[in-house]
């Protein structure tokens, strides 16, 4: 049985209701918007090779990292540093990511709203019939120009984000992953088999899956390195916050090992049901952008008797694992304000909601609503800064500040609570200390080729 550890803060019923939560932060629009959105502009194989590796070699090195941190310190991300080297320039990982959580946030709130724009459109019978990919393009094409729904969409998910936050963490989280999560997995399952069994299906399949290295490029590695990092929810502090409610019993390097590897399966499983359809059913392109997802899903529904209610059940769940992403990058910033400034939890939920929102109105604007918003893309601009760049470098100061200022040997001390044997240890060790910070710095070093 699990040794529960009382503590004010509280902590997860259990080792698997963490691994839930976890794994309910990192699996969400990520791996089923981002991920295939990612895949289609870069290539596609390579892409998907090259994240499969990020995953690996760095993004399990930086989960461990975070957990660790939060676990041994029972703080949020400033917190979590100032206690472990006091007064010191590296609690600037923390402050880094409050911003970006709260920049995500924004963007990421749009998206989820259009996500439940979807689901109510589903339900209404917009997809039933005959669909073709022109028609479901400009489906979406005008709804996300419609100002006053995306704007309305974006203030409910930010509005439910903040009450749950504002009632604390783990009523809040846990309930919903329990039941919720395995149902998705079940869901994407049978529609990927769906996909794949669609005539005209092949060509999607080796787009995806058989890699063209002459498209490989230190755009396709930044690219692929962000997406690992956004998709588990690293560099800003998240698996810090989440870590820090963990108990000393569980053992930190397998719940990491979980959560890297269903989140990367679903994302996987996400691609396998986009590029068949996309390529089996005419009127779009890979490179379609934010837009993807929502012009191909509707597609394989139409592909499937009584399509409507698999249709409503996919955007209900897609919409509860975007859920459980934003409270995720909402806690971040309260949990600063609450542990450290003395902030009541609905003030601080309150303003870092509002902030939220009103970041997110100009994104909301970017796809179609409003000409110049759309032209400079607003949303693509912030994701790029926000969900590529400043992540990548959370995760590069995380690195440095466990292998060289706090020490692996203090780490390792930490995890050994819960692990006595760690067999990765010395993967582990030169991950954090030479590969990850290394692959990082060369990453960030090209951005302004890459950027163009
Ligand atoms: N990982 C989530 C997703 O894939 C999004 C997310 C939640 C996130 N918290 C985060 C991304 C923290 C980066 C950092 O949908």
């Amino acid at each position: 049985m699990e040794a529960k550890q009382v503590t004010e803060r509280g902590n997860w019923g259990s080792k698997i209701a963490f691994i839930l939560a976890a794994a309910g932060s990192a699996v969400g629009l990520g791996n089923i918007w981002r991920f295939p959105m990612a895949v289609g502009q870069n290539g596609g194989a390579v892409f998907v090779l090259v994240y499969i590796l990020a995953v690996m070699l760095i993004g399990f090195t930086v989960m461990l990292s975070e957990l660790t941190i939060g676990r041994h310190s029972q703080k949020n991300p400033v917190g979590a540093i100032e206690r472990i080297k006091p007064r010191s320039p590296w609690k600037l990982i923390g402050y880094l990511g409050i911003l970006t959580g709260i920049c995500i946030l924004s963007y990421y709130s749009v998206v989820a709203g259009w996500t439940l724009g979807y689901l109510i459109k589903t339900a209404t019978g917009s997809f039933k019939g005959q669909l073709s990919g022109h028609l479901t393009d400009k489906i979406f094409t005008d709804f996300s120009a419609n100002p006053w729904l995306v704007i309305i969409f974006l203030l409910i998910i930010i509005g439910v984000t903040t009450y749950i936050i504002s009632r604390g963490v783990k009523s809040g989280i846990e309930r919903w992953t329990k039941i919720l999560m395995p149902m998705l997995f079940i869901l994407i399952i049978f529609l990927a088999v769906r996909a794949l069994t669609l005539p005209g299906a092949e060509k999607g399949i080796s787009f995806y899956l058989k890699p063209d290295f002459s498209k490989l490029s230190g755009k396709v590695i930044l690219f692929a390195l962000g997406q690992a990092f956004f998709s588990l929810s690293l560099g800003m502090g998240t698996m810090i916050t989440y870590g820090s409610y963990i108990s000393k019993s569980d053992n930190l390097v397998s719940s990491a090992g979980w959560v890297c590897f269903s989140d990367t399966l679903i994302a996987l499983l996400a691609g396998i049901i986009i590029f068949p359809t996309l390529f089996a059913i005419p009127g779009l392109t890979p490179a379609e952008g934010p837009g993807l997802v929502f012009k191909v899903f509707p597609l394989v529904f139409a592909k499937i008797p009584g399509g409507t209610i698999f249709g409503i059940l996919f955007f209900s769940l897609l919409l509860v694992a975007a859920i459980t992403s934003t409270i995720s990058l909402l806690e971040v910033p309260v949990a600063y304000f609450v542990d450290e400034r003395g902030w009541s939890r609905t003030k601080a939920a309150g303003l870092m909601g509002l902030l939220a929102f009103l970041l997110g109105v100009p994104s909301a604007l970017s796809s179609g609503a409003v000409k110049f918003l759309t032209k400079i893309d607003f949303s693509g601009w912030m994701d790029f800064i926000f969900g590529n760049i400043s992540l990548a470098f959370g995760a590069l100061l995380i690195c440095l500040f466990v292998g060289y200022i706090w020490g692996v040997k203090r780490a390792i001390g930490e995890i050994s609570s819960g692990n006595t044997r760690f067999k990765l240890r010395p993967l582990w060790v030169f991950s954090v200390k030479f590969l990850s910070p290394i692959a990082i710095i060369i990453i960030l070093f090209f951005i302004r080729t890459i950027a163009k």
